[in-house]
């Protein structure tokens, strides 16, 4: 099969959040593509060198109603084989998109009780913002936070959007956290990597709940060095990682 006739996708719309991170809207040939918030699946080009598809795995920001386009919230990696030749596709472009969503980084069996701390560097954001648009976790009594950390002011995508959910609704809390202000102008928010805060009390502060194995599930996503360095102070803190059989509190999504 020619790689052209693997492509079974549009893009529809880009929206640039800086020169290294898109917003990228993708409309599947198939109507019928569905997934559950917090699934992710992959996106394609051509390599012309080698003639082969470079697939890469997408977690899926849009909500799971919408069903004009899914969207994707993408890193530019300067060196790497798909973001370059993805970074550099206009709207109207045709694109490989998986054909199923895939993942189990998704609310689940999660009870509707359970606070809900959800951590992410970067793109990891993703999930959180599909969930969300997803009504999944807006539950009469549960309160969710979104700890969001970036190097720079200008990398928070979905500022604006959680921003107003925050303003909107009292049992939500958005915690954006950067860790370059010196260079982020005008940052006069939190500051530091995402470990530290999370044995930090003043996070609970923020958050609005103690970070409580007892009634809270925690969700990691994105940069795997954070994801080591936070699961070690969960851990020590009394959270579990799921295994097959025996579902835990503590949620990972390694982007590498
Ligand atoms: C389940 C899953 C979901 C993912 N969801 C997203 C997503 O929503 N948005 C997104 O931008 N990426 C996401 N990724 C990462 C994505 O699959 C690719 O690895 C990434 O886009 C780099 O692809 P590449 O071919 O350009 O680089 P490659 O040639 O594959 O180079 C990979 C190297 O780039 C670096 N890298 C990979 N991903 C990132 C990243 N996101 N930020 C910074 N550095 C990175 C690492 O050093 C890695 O070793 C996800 C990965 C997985 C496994
Ligand atoms: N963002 C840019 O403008 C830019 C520019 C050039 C190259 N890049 C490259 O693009 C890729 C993605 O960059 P990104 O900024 O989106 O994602 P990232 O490198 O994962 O950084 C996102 C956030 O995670 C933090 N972080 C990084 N490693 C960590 C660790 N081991 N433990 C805890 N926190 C950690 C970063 O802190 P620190 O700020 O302290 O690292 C930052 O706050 C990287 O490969 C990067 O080298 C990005």
């Amino acid at each position: 099969m020619n790689t052209a006739s693997q492509y079974n996708a549009t893009v529809m719309a880009r929206i640039d959040i800086q020169p290294r991170l898109t917003i990228f809207q993708v409309k599947p040939d198939d109507p019928d593509f569905t997934f559950t918030a917090g699934q992710y699946t992959t996106l394609g080009l051509l390599d012309e060198e080698s003639g082969k598809l470079v697939k890469r795995a997408y977690s899926i920001t849009s909500g799971s109603v919408t069903r004009e386009y899914v969207e994707f919230y993408i890193n530019l990696v300067s060196d790497g084989a798909l973001t370059p030749r993805l970074f550099s596709t206009a709207s109207g472009a045709r694109i490989f998109m998986g054909a199923r969503a895939k993942g189990v980084f998704t609310i689940g069996e999660v009870a509707k009780d359970q606070n809900l701390l959800m951590v992410a560097t970067g793109t990891g954001i993703a999930p959180y913002i599909s969930m969300l648009r997803s009504h999944v976790i807006d539950n009469p009594g549960q309160r969710v936070t979104v700890l969001h950390g970036a190097s720079y002011s200008w990398d928070l995508g979905f500022r604006n959007e959680l921003e107003e959910l925050d303003s909107r609704n009292d049992g939500f809390s958005y915690v954006p956290v950067v860790s370059r202000p010196k260079e982020s102008y005008h940052w006069k928010g939190m500051e530091g990597r995402l470990p530290a805060w999370l044995e930090n009390p003043d996070l609970a502060k923020e958050c609005g709940f103690e970070i409580d194995p007892e009634n809270t599930h925690v969700f990691l996503c994105g940069n795997p060095g954070m994801i080591k360095d936070a699961t070690e102070i969960l851990t020590n803190k009394g959270f579990k990682a799921g295994k097959r059989k025996e579902p835990g509190n503590l949620h990972m999504e390694k982007f590498w």
